[in-house]
């Protein structure tokens, strides 16, 4: 397979420092150019990474006719209206986590998603502890599956980041409650039917800084999770079933340089003695998520989750802000 030729729309963060090294890693992925509004920032950038070509702005980028796939790690206000110009453009996007803003703003890339490929990139889904993880639901390993409770938190108080700026899209809901969500939906392999949500928000920002919300995914099934911008850095996911309970230790941030471990445990001493570790051995999963979407292009398929599984996630989140603002049951 020729590998995919890479455009990388900004200097974010998340690119520089994780989801661009992760995809140069992979014969699959051939990061060609990066842009930004600022032309020095994008060569410093392209000098770091050893990427050939630097723009100082996203339409020269995206006017590149050797880029066959943007990386889109704009805020979040910036996902759909740069997705949509990066399709005009005739370029497959994957598309940082959210989205969007709303649902609604999310499905303004239907008629795009028809032409070229549109992914949003959760990465965690292409981490082989997740699919460990799956599996053994799915295999009965702990039973019928019950509950699933997420936590996921960190402190950023900086009034400048993206996270704490309500007019660009900011707030713990949308930036990691989305991947409370995802966690949901892939490991109960359905959607949830209803939703209710506790906000507490910040005075100066604005932006959400804890939320806390329950999720009905039917026949008895639960979800729970907190997300925190403003509590010391921790997140876990733990999975109850009948008969046994996993644990993922570090679900979303997993290191590219390190093993990862998930625990399966059967209950049967208190204090985490009955678990067993199941470690997985160093993996990228920006590079494997970097790998699958290069594959779809190639192969001209699907990508594993789309457009429709992006949507689905923006509804729910949607759902999740009704409640905040009805107190109450929202269906999703
Ligand atoms: N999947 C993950 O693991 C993960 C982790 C962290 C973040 N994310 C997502 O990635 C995205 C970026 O997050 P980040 O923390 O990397 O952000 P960041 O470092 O603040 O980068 C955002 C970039 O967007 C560009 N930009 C364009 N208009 C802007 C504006 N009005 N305000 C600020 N920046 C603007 C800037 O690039 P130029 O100046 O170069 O143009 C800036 O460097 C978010 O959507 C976030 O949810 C994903």
């Amino acid at each position: 397979m020729q590998p995919v030729r890479w455009g990388i729309l900004s200097t974010a963060k998340i690119g520089r420092v994780k989801v661009v090294p992760g995809m140069m890693k992979s014969p699959l992925c051939a990061v060609v150019a990066v842009a930004s509004r600022d032309a020095a920032a994008a060569r410093d950038m392209a000098a770091e990474l050893g990427i050939a070509k630097a723009y100082g702005s996203y339409d020269a980028l995206l006017a590149d006719p050797e880029v066959e796939a943007i990386y889109n790690p704009l805020p979040n206000h910036l996902h759909v209206p740069m997705t949509l110009a990066a399709a005009a453009a005739g370029k497959h996007v994957l598309c940082e986590k959210p989205i969007a803003i709303t649902a609604e703003e999310a499905e303004q890339l239907t008629q795009a998603a028809s032409q070229v490929l549109i992914a949003e990139a959760f990465m965690v889904r292409h981490h082989p502890q997740w699919q460990r993880a799956r599996e053994l639901i799915q295999s009965g390993a702990i039973g019928d599956l019950r509950s699933i409770h997420v936590v996921f938190s960190y402190f950023n108080v900086d009034p400048g980041n993206i996270r704490n700026r309500a007019d660009i899209g900011g707030g713990g809901l949308l930036d990691i409650g989305c991947y409370a969500v995802v966690a949901g939906r892939y490991f109960f392999d359905a959607e949830p039917v209803r939703v209710v949500a506790l906000v507490d928000r910040d005075p100066s920002f604005g932006v959400d800084r804890t939320t806390s919300a329950l999720m009905d995914f039917g026949s008895g099934r639960q979800l729970t999770f907190i997300v925190s911008t403003q509590s010391v850095p921790f997140q876990r996911v733990q999975i109850l079933g009948t008969k046994g309970r996993i644990e993922i230790e570090i679900p979303f941030n997993a290191p590219p340089d390190q093993p990862t471990r998930i625990y399966l445990d059967d209950g049967n001493l208190h204090g985490n003695r009955s678990a067993r570790a199941i470690e997985f051995p160093v993996v990228d999963q920006y590079q494997l998520q970097g790998e699958a979407f290069s594959r779809a292009v190639r192969g001209g398929t699907a990508p594993g989750y789309g457009l429709e599984d992006a949507i689905m996630n923006m509804r729910i989140l949607d759902s999740l802000r009704r409640s905040e603002a009805s107190a109450g049951w929202e269906a999703v």
